[in-house]
């Protein structure tokens, strides 16, 4: 495809969804969360009763996970998802539904029945696609990957913050602990594990404001396209 995608990868609570939004609107590009379709694709499979044998049935979950009938729509400067025709964005926020998420996200055939999904978003003039194997698998050709990381402890911090802000009800030490399992679950997993692509440009943001990695993003972006 010859239309622009910039990859935007790397662990929950470096500030990926919120650096992809202000970038794609400062493009005007096309936004992908893809982190969106594995929770949708893991309370679609709660609510089917689908993940309470272990270990995990996979044929019935990627038979779902390739059927899913999920949407999104831009509201209120958010991506919002409906299942269904359901609105199930605040469901999708949850720490829950991160865990679901991860838990269907290493099974191989599951992660391909939901490719072609996410490469739809590719649309002119251009996608900002969030994630953890945009630049590795989704969009391998993307003219631009960037993989941000930061400390655990800094992760965990922000993530609290944002949970305080929804208004949910969390502590430091539950956060550290529920990020250190999803980051394991995802960087030990055989398929698309989470690892910068090769040709990746790497940033720490650890002791940055977002406002200061955007200008680096910003710049990255000058020199690519
Ligand atoms: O980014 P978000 O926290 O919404 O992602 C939830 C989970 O979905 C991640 O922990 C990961 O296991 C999985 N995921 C993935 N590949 C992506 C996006 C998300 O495996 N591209």
């Amino acid at each position: 495809s010859n239309v622009p995608v910039i990859t935007i990868d790397g662990p929950g609570g470096v500030g990926k969804g919120t650096l992809s939004r202000l970038l794609a609107a400062r493009l005007g590009w096309h936004l992908l969360d893809s982190g969106l379709i594995y929770r949708a694709a893991g309370l679609a499979a709660a609510r089917a009763g689908l993940l309470q044998a272990q270990p995990l049935d996979e044929v019935p979950l990627i038979a779902l996970a390739r059927d899913l009938p999920l949407h999104f729509a831009e509201q209120d400067a958010a991506t919002h998802a409906f299942l269904h025709g359901e609105d199930v964005t605040e469901e999708l926020r949850s720490a829950e539904a991160g865990q679901r998420a991860s838990q269907l996200a290493v099974i191989a055939d599951l992660r391909r029945a939901l490719l072609q999904r996410q490469r739809d978003f590719r649309q002119p003039p251009g996608l900002v696609a969030d994630g953890r194997d945009m630049g590795t698998v989704v969009f391998p050709d993307a003219p631009l990957k960037v993989f941000i990381t930061a400390s655990v402890e800094e992760r965990s911090k922000r993530r609290l913050k944002q949970l305080l802000e929804q208004g949910a009800s969390a502590t430091l030490a539950q956060v550290e602990r529920e990020i250190a399992e999803r980051d394991r679950r995802d960087r030990e997993r055989s398929v698309a594990p989470l690892v910068p692509a090769p040709d990746a440009r790497v940033l720490d943001n650890s002791g940055q404001t977002i406002e200061q990695t955007f200008r680096v993003l910003e710049g990255w972006t000058r020199d690519a396209l």
